[in-house]
């Protein structure tokens, strides 16, 4: 009887186009938190993210948002990618679509240019301003206290989307382009409850993609799942990509 992994990896083992699909829970081991997670760490379980993660709370509190995102930085500055990233990383050839605003794929070796951040970096800002195209890169040891924008006066923000915001256009369309043509997509540490980023899964599988999932808890994204590996990605996604040479593109 083949266990999951056996089977997973044999799905692997059939080749074609695979991606990557990643949350809050590829960066856990490396000490960031998640957001929704049944531990009172989780970040929405201590904070509200309609007053720190929405255009109202800023535009109503800016200084209680940026310091916030301070706290948040001052906290990527400290900690390295795990196992799950670093053999992620020796996929050169996988595309790696993340809702997470860290750069620990990048640490771990991953170009630049085969993530796709959906939900933007937390490593930069950008202007408030809609019509104002400045963005600058932030020195994450000692992110600068609210300010205004160079170039337009407007207040500087987080380069993140908040909730309720647009996804960046070209990212999110190649996502979804990617997601049409896969024959395997793997997920890792995803609760699968925010839209529209979740709906890459439903995309996936609707044109004949099938599903590994990786993470501790089921949840949205297990019950989508071909196949569930249940378990922290640092143990399973090394094992699981172990001796591949996985591809996004043919
Ligand atoms: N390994 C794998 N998965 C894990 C681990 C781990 N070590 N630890 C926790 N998880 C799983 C949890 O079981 C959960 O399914 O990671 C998932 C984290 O879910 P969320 O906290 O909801 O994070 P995410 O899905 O990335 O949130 C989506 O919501 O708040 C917004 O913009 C934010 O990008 C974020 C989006």
């Amino acid at each position: 009887m083949k266990t999951d992994l056996q089977a997973a990896r044999a799905l692997l083992e059939r080749g074609g186009r695979v991606a990557a699909f990643s949350g809050a829970g590829l960066s856990a081991e490396s000490g960031l938190s998640t957001f929704r997670d049944p531990d009172p760490d989780a970040l929405w379980s201590r904070f509200d993210p309609t007053e720190l993660a929405s255009v109202e709370g800023f535009e109503a509190n800016p200084e209680r948002v940026i310091e916030w995102y301070n706290w948040r930085r001052s906290r990527h500055a400290e900690v390295r990618p795990n196992a799950a990233h670093r053999a992620l990383a020796a996929q050169p050839r996988l595309i790696q679509i993340t809702q997470n605003v860290d750069s620990l794929l990048e640490q771990a070796g991953v170009e630049p240019e085969r993530v796709f951040h959906l939900h933007g970096s937390i490593l930069h800002d950008r202007c408030h301003n809609p019509a104002c195209s400045y963005r600058e890169s932030i020195d994450m040891h000692d992110p600068p206290p609210l300010r205004a924008c160079p170039r337009c006066g407007e207040r500087l923000r987080p380069a993140v989307v908040w909730f309720g915001e647009a996804l960046p256009g070209s990212t999110w369309q190649r996502a979804e382009a990617l997601c049409r043509r896969l024959d395997c997509l793997l997920v890792i540490g995803t609760s699968a409850t925010v839209y529209p980023a979740a709906g890459l899964i439903e995309l996936a599988r609707a044109h004949g993609s099938r599903v590994i999932v990786v993470d501790p808890n089921p949840g949205a994204a297990g019950s989508q799942a071909d196949i569930f590996l249940a378990g922290a990605a640092g143990v399973i996604v090394p094992a699981l990509l172990d001796g591949f040479d996985l591809a996004s593109e043919p």
